[in-house]
């Protein structure tokens, strides 16, 4: 009887726990503590301060923005527990607790030998490739992020990016976009293999709208990898992310957490670069990770020169605490299903008043396709650019419009085709659900009047200084026309 009646109230808690997890609405999984104020603007004030900016979101000052989404990159908020970990910084030159701390966390999560911390992604990348690439060589990936192909140019060796068709096609549903393709990079392979000193694969592919990369995908690129002898490298910036894609979509996943999944594909390479400004959940940090003793100690003596010793890298002893904490926080499943999700319920608002944007969405953010909603604007008049200006003006929103025919001339060698698109970037833990559903009215009004909205130009004697230190001005004088 009594052995019934635990039964009965066992059964009663699933069923009641089931109805629990059936609510539709995902709520941000934390309660806010500290608050930063937002400055309301008007229209007329964003005008001049975008006047005064020569038409360029980098050179507004951020208190003249009400949502920035310009990058998911070291904007996030902290918790508690990373906060308090802040304050056990240990900030000894050599051997800190902090190194270790921060070593074990993430050997833990990505299962390497070596740990070596970077002040951000992009000096872990100049690091690696230091010690790696040489003047010719060739680096594949699904697609290279700007600075790790900057960083890859600078050493002469040629960036080759090779995302399956699919990625590139903003309309085009696949669950998987960020994946490698697979045919290139064996031809790629046999034709140069001298030449390429290590293949890398980004997770999430950044560039290509946030697409996740499957775990089949990783496992085969490894498999082609091992059969011509070659490295594999993560830029792992948004491992996170990536692995709840995996979780949510690929076949006998579902029942794995986000750590072991990482744990899996972390296993398939041969090490790692990480900006931890993303899914480290830290301002600052980054680091690289590998298994091969001889190249950590090139690293390590790379490091010393150009970062710092190689237990702080570049980073105080209390940044080395908050990642330490970040980065597992970063695979808490409450968290990564309202971080998923957010950008789903955004998506979805968008495609359901009829807005292009890159589908699937990502997992850092949202990707309007401005070359099919600026339409009546050609490329050499930059149509994301003054989309992402008039949702600035509009809205007060912050965000990026690429600028294609800024890479048009120069070496476009082993680029992905280029796509005209407004990516907003949502830093991580920091606006809420309200914050989204005004995104969503600013960007279906701004749809509406789109046909007003002029094309830009650069201004005379600003032609080199590219999209973040130049100086633009609309076609006609006027960005939004009466
Ligand atoms: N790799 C990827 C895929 C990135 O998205 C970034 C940065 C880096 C490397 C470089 O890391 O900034 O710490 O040096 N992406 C930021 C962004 C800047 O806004 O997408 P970093």
């Amino acid at each position: 009887m009594w052995k019934f009646l635990q039964l009965a109230l066992f059964l009663f808690c699933r069923i009641k726990e089931k109805n629990k997890l059936d609510f539709k609405t995902v709520i941000e999984p934390f309660r806010i503590k500290s608050i930063e104020t937002i400055k309301f603007t008007t229209r007329s004030q964003r005008i001049l301060a975008i006047e005064a900016a020569g038409y360029n979101l980098f050179q507004v000052k951020a208190e003249d923005v009400l949502i920035d989404l310009l990058s998911d990159s070291g904007t996030g908020a902290m918790s508690t527990e990373q906060w308090a970990g802040m304050m056990r910084g240990d900030e000894s030159y050599a051997g800190a607790k902090s190194f270790y701390r921060f070593e074990e966390s993430v050997r833990e999560v990505t299962g390497y030998k070596h740990i070596l911390p970077a002040h951000q992604g992009r000096a872990a990348e100049r690091t690696l490739f230091k010690c790696t690439i040489n003047h010719g060589d060739i680096v594949p990936n699904n697609t290279n992020f700007t600075t790790t192909r900057g960083q890859i140019e600078l050493r002469g060796a040629k960036a080759f990016d090779l995302p399956i068709s699919e990625g590139t096609k903003p309309s085009v549903i696949h669950p998987f976009k960020g994946n490698i393709d697979l045919e290139k990079l064996r031809k790629l392979l046999s034709g140069n293999r001298s030449k390429v000193p290590l293949v890398m694969v980004t997770i999430t592919n950044n560039s290509l709208g946030g697409q996740p990369v499957s775990m089949a995908n990783i496992r085969s690129t490894r498999e082609i990898c091992r059969e011509f002898n070659v490295p594999l490298f993560l830029d792992a910036c948004r491992f996170a992310e990536n692995a709840w894609f995996i979780k949510m979509r690929e076949e006998g996943y579902s029942d794995k957490s986000p750590s072991e999944i990482a744990k899996e594909f972390f296993s398939y390479c041969d090490g790692c670069t990480m900006s931890a400004k993303k899914d480290g959940m830290v301002n600052i940090g980054g680091f690289i990770a590998l298994n091969d003793d001889q190249l950590a100690v090139k690293c390590k003596n790379e490091l010393i020169i150009n970062e710092g010793f190689p237990t702080y890298g570049g980073l105080a002893g209390y940044d080395l605490e908050a990642l330490a904490v970040g980065i597992k926080e970063a695979l808490d499943e409450d968290y990564l299903r309202y971080r998923i999700k957010s950008m789903a319920y955004f998506g979805e608002k968008l495609i359901s008043a009829g807005i292009p944007i890159v589908q699937p969405t990502g997992g850092h953010g949202i990707f309007i396709d401005a070359g099919k909603m600026m339409s009546h604007l050609p490329a050499e008049e930059y149509p994301a650019f003054s989309l992402a200006l008039a949702l600035y003006i509009e809205g007060g929103v912050r965000s990026i419009g690429s600028c294609t025919q800024f890479s048009k001339g120069h070496d476009s060698y082993g680029h992905a085709p280029e796509l005209e698109l407004v990516r907003l970037a949502f830093p991580r833990r920091v606006y809420t659900q309200s914050h989204v559903d005004y995104l969503s009215e600013v960007i279906i009004y701004v749809n509406l009047i789109r046909k007003q909205i002029a094309g830009m130009k650069i201004q005379p004697g600003y032609e080199h200084p590219g999209i973040l230190a130049g100086r633009f001005e609309p076609i006609g004088g006027k960005l939004i026309r009466d």
